[in-house]
């Protein structure tokens, strides 16, 4: 059965291998039997950069770039500017009277960012609140199904709660409830095999990384501390290089192979590499020459972020009415 689909992603930075294999590849799949929507988070992307605010802006247009270079096809996918649909920030307001200080600080993935983030005592409010803006998007879109990493099963709790209360205010139910549709594909490590792939720590392959970005960062790829010399017998498990094979290879015998001569030891890490580069080139290659060129004709961009915010305001005020009729504020319409 066809769904609303919501999905969106922090404009923050462009995207890389990370958003690739956990949300774009499927985004692409997705958008020929749902009704998907892409929400392209500059509003979200400020809450911890509220006095930075160039990151997110010089980042929308990369990040539009990015979708249509991997294929996310406007004529299919509704992608809308999350900033000028202002019935997400209206939402927010009334949503926020229904949600309380301590909820917002019990919620995980919150508690962990803002850990990680080291705001110490400074934690801007619009990020203590970033769960009751995402569960307006989520709701202002009727989505019923929201891709996500485990990370942000939180944030779909949390909005189904709210919707919940809403329609206890509205006497029926005038919100959707939404599942998560969790992806079954693993977290790809980053780089330096210690965590998940980000910009920020400096471990990520972006998509649009030139050839030497990308030979570097493969030079550089964790492997197995222990295999010396190319006769060691080596370790798969936690090495990089065949984690990354796993995921973006296409022959899946040559990489067993690979995989059962190097734990026989004779295989040394080099030659793993230049394998997985060549891959990594051969994948990044037309998707860095789309993006690039989807960068230069910034009138088409703009274009396609009107069109599909145009039909996102629509869609979203539409909501909101209805949220403001429960609350019985629509006395000037
Ligand atoms: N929180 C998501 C991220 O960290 C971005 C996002 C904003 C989102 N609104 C959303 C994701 C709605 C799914 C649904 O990138």
């Amino acid at each position: 059965m066809p769904h609303t689909i919501l999905t969106g992603d922090r404009a923050t930075g462009p995207l890389h291998l990370g958003h690739y294999v956990g949300s774009l590849k499927q985004r692409v799949e997705l958008q020929d039997h749902n009704q998907q929507y892409v929400l392209i988070a500059d509003l979200q992307g400020l809450t911890d950069n509220g006095l930075n605010p160039s990151k997110v802006s010089k980042n929308i247009l990369n990040v539009l770039s990015d979708y249509l270079a991997v294929g996310i096809d406007p004529d299919k996918t509704t992608i809308c500017l999350q900033s000028a649909l202002p019935a997400l920030a209206e939402l927010t307001m009334y949503y926020a009277n229904l949600v309380t200080v301590s909820r917002l600080e019990r919620n995980p993935t919150v508690k962990a960012e803002i850990a990680s983030k080291q705001f110490g005592q400074s934690i801007p409010a619009g990020f203590l609140t970033y769960p009751i803006s995402q569960a307006a998007d989520i709701t202002a879109f009727r989505a019923d199904s929201v891709p996500v990493g485990d990370d942000q099963l939180p944030m779909i709790e949390q909005t189904n709660e709210i919707v919940r209360k809403v329609n206890r205010v509205a006497g029926k139910d005038i919100l959707v409830e939404c599942a998560p549709r969790l992806s079954n594909v693993a977290r790809l490590p980053g780089a330096d095999g210690k965590s998940k792939m980000s910009k920020s720590l400096g471990n990520a392959l972006t998509l649009g990384a030139t050839e030497d970005e990308i030979r570097a960062t493969v030079k550089m790829m964790y492997t197995d501390p222990t295999h010396l010399r190319v006769s060691d017998p080596g370790k798969i498990e936690g090495n990089v290089v065949f984690t990354y094979l796993d995921a973006f290879h296409p022959d899946t015998e040559l990489v067993q192979g690979l995989k059962t001569h190097y734990m026989r030891g004779g295989l040394g890490d080099n030659k793993v590499k230049s394998i997985l580069e060549e891959c990594l080139q051969e994948m990044l290659r037309p998707i860095r020459e789309r993006r690039s060129r989807f960068l230069a004709d910034k009138a088409m961009l703009i274009d396609i972020l009107s069109r599909g915010t145009a039909e996102g305001v629509v869609k979203t005020n539409s909501v909101l009415y209805d949220v403001k009729q429960a609350f019985g504020l629509n006395l000037l319409k």
